[in-house]
């Protein structure tokens, strides 16, 4: 071709290409100068210059979804250009200079992108993260997410799931951070402000109390819920990032999460002096008047409370006008603070390398050494003459957590998905595999040697592989998804026998596990080593071959209990529906004024879970850990434990008590390889407290080179080493002495001292 042809091929592709980008761009420029465009002026002052000239209407037109028909039948569900996710938008009010919200689920990563033939990066799962225990780390994943949002249009993010694991069979505990208010609340925290300073609207959900997805009713009392399931939430929102909160589909002692006064006015807006607005979960709305006045500001995905019953309303006087107008404050007034008006995110490629470095780091550091006998890992290449790598469809991809976290495989699913059950239809299911292939990363790093794949699922050619073979990787899997709790917490599909005869065949059997939470392991007195990957994300394979040869030190530690049987939970039965009754005709029989409105109908998936039935959490603040320190339960892997290469040594506490209490010690890398420790402090209150018996307050992340040792200090924040005081209404400090630990685990803590704290 000749050069000026060439050029001008060239030049037309890319006027092309630029012009589609576009008309992908959902309407975000303001329309003409506005008075509130004054970027000097606070985002409440420019949020009030808004509302001043907003008709009822496009007051209305703020506060609510397109419509259920935005998830059944997207086609149907108004106007506006979606950048993503049909059913996750906000029209804006062009006329005012009022941007769309183009929302996101972004919890493991930007959601949704499948939909559109682009790429977002699956991250590994909620407890991955949580097992690095590393604040910088939460921050730098948060930013890398938000990158991606803006990249594809988007200027909300639903955000991150801080709900405690009280219930490890929850379907959901792949998404949350584990146990510990302290450990999730930080982390969420620095991943939060970090999304946001991208210039995003960055959410955090589910508020409150949302511990079990079978489940849609919970009865705690006041204290219990302030010092555990309520406090992650009080730790992020003590920094105004947080733009939204999404309140969830239970009930909270009787009274629906989106309708409840007490939690979202009195505690959220009130104590928590959260200055955004609150969205209900997908369907978590329940009426117009009492959400209304009880705090709720917008009502997703539907329009069926906010829509015109809540113009009514407040043509009617049965919701005041200011009300209405502070829904759209709190709503306006976080888009001005985020910086999606002035600043709003222009469509561009994901840099997928930063995002698979990222999320192979993030992989590196979470997954957890369970158990290494005889020092079996790390692998060394050179001795190795042939691999048996068996079951986990470790030949396709690593296992992704199902439901409205999961990230769009790149590609097609390399195992094709069962159809979904009859009790969880929400879609898209639990099995999806990334391709980040398991067997080809572990090949990579023998290629003198023989590896070879057996599925598993017959256990007689499993076990005559590893018998063949020097020694044995077997991936275990467990599925979990949205939707729907765990029967148990065993391995499903025979694997435990399979790992058995495995074990018993080849002495040198590693399991990798990929897990969305706990489970128990009746074989792992006879394998030699375990690995705890949990959903290791689109680099899950390479950074599992680099743990498993060695390149990487691995210093993951569990940020959630792994008990020894189910029979040591605080409910051995998982509290569950009473009968699973069939989709779409069983929660309108049984409360229909609730689920159906007028004539519109009842929505299939939305119901699945809705027989209201009581969850009891009367092991109250014993949760996780401190459940099985307060019965004196010995799990089968305690919270915050993990293995390394190397071996630790403690010494030398000091505790100075101050406004920050602040706790000193030597960390010494006793063994021949650099590691990175997290060192863990803990607190035992003074019995009158009626406190269980340990509670984390710190921790400090610390690397050591072989031999090298290090003085580390844990400033503890006084909120840490509170109590509530449910007569007062106020966290207090009580007056006693205190023990202070610490160590590398919950319960390996050979460290401690007593203080005084409290009283003057
Ligand atoms: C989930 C939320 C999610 C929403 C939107 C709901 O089913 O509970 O976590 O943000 O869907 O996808």
């Amino acid at each position: 071709m000749p050069k000026l042809k060439r050029v001008l091929v060239r030049a037309v592709t890319l006027l092309y290409t630029a012009s589609w980008a576009f008309a992908q761009l959902p309407e975000t420029r303001p329309a003409g100068r506005q008075a509130w465009a004054d970027v000097s002026l606070s985002p409440d002052v420019r949020a009030d210059m808004v509302i001043e000239q907003m008709t009822l209407d496009e007051k209305i037109q703020l506060v609510h979804g397109m419509g259920w028909e935005s998830i059944f039948d997207p086609p149907q569900a108004g106007p506006g250009v979606r950048a993503l996710q049909p059913w996750a938008f906000i029209p804006g009010i062009p006329r005012l200079g009022v941007p769309d919200l183009q929302i996101s689920d972004a919890v493991l990563g930007v959601t949704g992108s499948g939909g559109k033939s682009r790429y977002a990066t699956a991250f590994p799962s909620g407890e991955a993260m949580a097992s690095t225990w590393d604040l910088s780390l939460a921050a730098e994943t948060g930013a890398t997410i938000a990158t991606e949002m803006r990249a594809h249009g988007l200027n909300m993010s639903l955000g991150s799931g801080v709900n405690l694991t009280r219930e490890p069979r929850c379907g959901r505990t792949f998404e949350y951070k584990g146990e510990d208010p302290i450990l999730v609340g930080s982390m969420a925290r620095e991943e939060l402000k970090a999304a946001r300073a991208q210039g995003l609207i960055v959410g955090i959900k589910h508020y409150a109390v949302n511990n079990q997805d079978d489940g849609r009713m919970f009865v705690l009392d006041e204290r219990s819920m302030r010092e555990s399931d309520l406090l992650p939430f009080e730790i992020a929102l003590r920094d105004p990032a947080v733009g939204a909160v999404m309140c969830s589909y239970n009930k909270i002692n009787g009274v629906y999460a989106c309708e409840n006064q007490h939690m979202l006015t009195d505690l959220l807006k009130g104590e928590f002096g959260f200055k955004g607005f609150v969205i209900s979960d997908w369907g978590a709305t329940h009426s117009t008047t009492p959400a209304a006045v009880a705090g709720l500001d917008m009502e997703m995905p539907g329009d069926d409370f906010f829509g015109m019953p809540l113009k009514y309303a407040v043509e009617r006087g049965d919701v005041p006008l200011t009300r209405l107008n502070d829904m759209v404050h709190r709503i306006l007034r976080t888009a001005f603070a985020s910086g999606v008006v002035d600043n709003p995110p222009q469509p561009y490629v994901v840099d997928v390398v930063r995002g698979f470095e990222a999320a192979q780091k993030v992989e590196e550091k979470g997954a957890v050494l369970l158990k290494n006998a005889d020092r079996q890992l790390p692998l060394e290449a050179s001795t190795i003459r042939s691999i048996a790598v068996i079951g986990g469809h470790a030949d396709a991809g690593v296992l992704s957590g199902g439901g409205s976290s999961q990230v769009s495989p790149a590609g097609d699913n390399p195992v094709p998905p069962p159809p979904p059950t009859e009790n969880n239809i929400l879609g898209p299911g639990p099995t999806v595999y990334h391709r980040s292939v398991p067997l080809k990363g572990i090949a990579a790093r023998v290629p003198g040697a023989t590896v070879r794949f057996d599925a598993g699922t017959d256990i007689s050619r499993a076990v005559a592989l590893a018998k063949a073979s020097q020694l044995a990787i077997i991936f275990a899997l467990q599925l979990a998804s949205e939707g729907e709790d765990l029967p148990n917490l065993s391995l499903s599909a025979n694997q435990d026998a399979l790992i058995e005869a495995v074990a018993a065949a080849n002495p040198h059997t590693i399991v990798v596990l990929e897990t969305g939470g706990p489970v128990t392991m009746p074989w792992i007195g006879k394998v030699s080593a375990a690995l705890e990957a949990w959903y290791p994300g689109i680099r899950g394979s390479e950074a599992i071959a680099n743990i498993l040869f060695g390149d990487v030190n691995p210093s993951g530690k569990l940020p959630l209990t792994f008990p020894a049987s189910e029979a040591d939970l605080p409910h051995p039965r998982l509290n569950r529906q009473p009968a699973r009754a069939s989709v779409a005709s069983s929660a309108a029989a049984s409360e229909p004024s609730r689920y159906v409105v007028g004539d519109v109908p009842a929505r299939p998936g939305f119901l699945v879970n809705t027989t209201p039935f009581d969850a009891v959490y009367d092991e109250g603040l014993r949760v996780g850990y401190k459940w099985y320190d307060a019965e004196k339960k010995q799990p089968l892997f305690p919270f915050g434990f993990g293995l390394s290469y190397t071996t630790y040594a403690y010494s030398g506490l000091k505790v100075q008590p101050g406004k920050e209490l602040a706790v000193t010690f030597e960390v010494k890398n006793t063994g021949d390889r650099a590691g990175e420790e997290t060192a863990q402090v803990y607190l035992t209150l003074p019995a009158s407290t009626g406190e269980p018996p340990r509670r984390l307050v710190g921790w400090s992340k610390v690397t050591l080179g072989p031999g090298e040792q290090k003085s580390v200090t844990v400033r503890v924040d006084p909120l840490f080493l509170s109590v509530f005081n449910v007569e007062r209404h106020a966290w207090e400090i009580v007056p006693g002495e205190y023990q202070v630990w610490a160590g590398s685990s919950s319960r390996e803590l050979p460290l401690s001292a007593a203080v005084r704290l409290g009283g003057r």
